[in-house]
């Protein structure tokens, strides 16, 4: 992908390599150009110990001739003799080492052609002179000649020496300014590679390390069922494509939890509104027939003459069966669903559960008008479950019933004080609480440790949500 998290790291690190690769390519010709002048700087010294060596081969000439020429001792002229044959072979090497500068080369072979010329045509005709006639030979002429050649070779000497150290010092300072380059080439390459790679690290992390933290941040979020958290999508590449994929899935996590919520709210309500209709049927058909029954049959009973004990106390047997189940199914239909309820609003049901619970109940209802329907129907059977579960399973000898309506949520408590350990999985009760509180977008929490009895909170929003 063009501008993918790919493409970027594959041209930020060839831009590295780049910068670091011609920063060594660099600093390499440097430390070449650095051996160069360190060898130039010693064939130099090299070039001036030959040089000094000739010198003192010519210097041994000029004295051994001279002691043989005051003395005539043959062993003086040994020093002589070993110049004489020496001299030559430093002399092709001085010039054979400074072939690659034409000036020195001259100022060496014009040395040499001197000093050859000075063996050959005074030195040596003088020895053999001198041991023929030492006293002829012995001449101020001939001596004047022989210092005057010495000097001018020494001149040449002079003019060579100081040439090639003129050089030395020359390829000196060219080798300092190459190690200085050297220093500053690597110091600029070390800080512009350091630059390149705190560039890339922040790259790096703007680009993709701190978005990937936004991205878990809100994984986590959501894992807690905020299904609203969302990231921002400022990503790039597959770092981008992430974060829009995350904020979908929140989406329609969002939208999925929405619709569940929406149609469990319509189940329980589709319930309630069949058992509503039951309890209406109940009440309006056979609780009235059974009504009109008792009443019949009590004025049957009191019409039956009273020579007839058995057939009145038979007909006030039937009475007394009829009205026993006409409470049966008062009671059967106020389970079913409490006409308190739709006649009183929830204050005056929770009163009437309280005042029908088994463990006696301590009472704090605090509700100053009529809730959304589906609202008081949920609190009604909240309450009632927890009533009724404190008289089955509680072994209670108080509960107490907190309720309240305002800002927005009706809150309930329901606590008693007996053995707790409530467990949702056990029965059904609770979990169908759970249900309906959950539809209505509310809280539901049950706190029941071993011995210390069971609070039931509930809150439920009264926007109708
Ligand atoms: N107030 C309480 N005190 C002690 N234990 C309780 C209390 N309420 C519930 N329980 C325990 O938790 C279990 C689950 O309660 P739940 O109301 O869900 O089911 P149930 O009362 O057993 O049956 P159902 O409510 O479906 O008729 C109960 O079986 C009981 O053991
Ligand atoms: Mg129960």
């Amino acid at each position: 992908m063009r501008g993918g998290l790919l493409h970027r790291t594959i041209v930020a690190s060839g831009l590295l390599a780049v910068i670091v690769g011609a920063t060594f390519a660099v600093l390499l010709s440097m430390i070449a150009q650095l051996r160069e002048a360190g060898a130039r700087a010693q064939h130099s010294d090299e070039v001036l110990v030959v040089a000094n060596r000739l010198e003192r081969l010519v210097g041994d000439l000029e004295t051994g001739e001279r002691g043989f020429l005051i003395t005539a001792e043959e062993d003086l002229l040994q020093p002589w003799q070993a110049a004489r044959a020496e001299f030559p072979e430093q002399a092709t090497t001085l010039e054979r080492m400074v072939a690659d500068n034409p000036a020195q080369q001259a100022r060496a072979r014009e040395i040499a052609q001197a000093g050859t010329s000075y063996i050959q045509d005074y030195s040596v005709p003088l020895v053999a002179a001198a041991r023929r006639d030492l006293n002829s030979a012995r001449t101020v002429t001939v001596i004047a000649e022989g210092k005057r050649r010495i000097d001018a070779i020494r001149t040449d000497f002079d003019r060579f020496v100081a040439a090639e150290q003129d050089l030395a010092g020359a390829r000196q300072l060219r080798s300092e300014a190459a190690d200085h380059r050297a220093v500053v080439v690597a110091a600029g390459g070390l800080a512009g590679s350091i630059l390149v790679i705190v560039v890339f690290a922040g790259y790096l992390s703007k680009a993709i390390v701190r978005p990937v933290r936004r991205a878990a941040t809100m994984a986590r979020r959501l894992a807690g069922g905020e299904l609203g958290a969302r990231t921002p999508e400022r990503g790039v590449g597959e770092i981008g494509v992430l974060e829009r994929s995350f904020n979908t899935m929140a989406r329609s996590l969002e939208e999925t939890r929405e619709e569940l919520t929406a149609s469990r709210a319509r189940i329980v309500a589709a319930g309630d509104q069949a058992r509503r209709r039951i309890e209406h049927d109940l009440h309006d058909g056979t609780q009235q027939q059974l009504v009109a029954l008792v009443l019949d049959t009590r004025s049957a009973e009191a019409a039956v003459p009273p020579e007839l004990p058995e057939l009145k106390a038979q007909l006030a047997r039937v009475a007394d069966g009829l009205g026993g189940a006409l409470d049966d199914l008062r009671e059967l239909s106020r389970g079913i669903h409490p006409a308190i309820l739709s006649e009183g609003g929830l204050g005056a049901a929770l009163k009437a559960l309280a005042r029908r619970s088994v463990v006696p109940v301590l009472l704090e209802v605090d509700i100053q008008q009529r809730l959304p329907e589906p609202v008081e129907v949920a609190a009604y059977y909240v309450v009632s479950e927890a009533l009724t579960n404190a008289a089955k399973h509680a072994r209670a000898s108080v509960a107490r019933l907190d309720a309240r309506a305002g800002d927005g949520a009706l809150k309930i408590s329901v606590s008693d004080d007996g053995i707790g350990g409530a467990d949702a999985r056990r029965g059904s009760g609770l979990i169908g609480l759970t249900d309906r509180v959950e539809a209505l977008s509310g809280t539901i929490s049950v706190s029941s440790p071993a011995g210390k009895g069971t609070a039931l909170r509930v809150e439920l929003p009264l926007d109708g949500r």
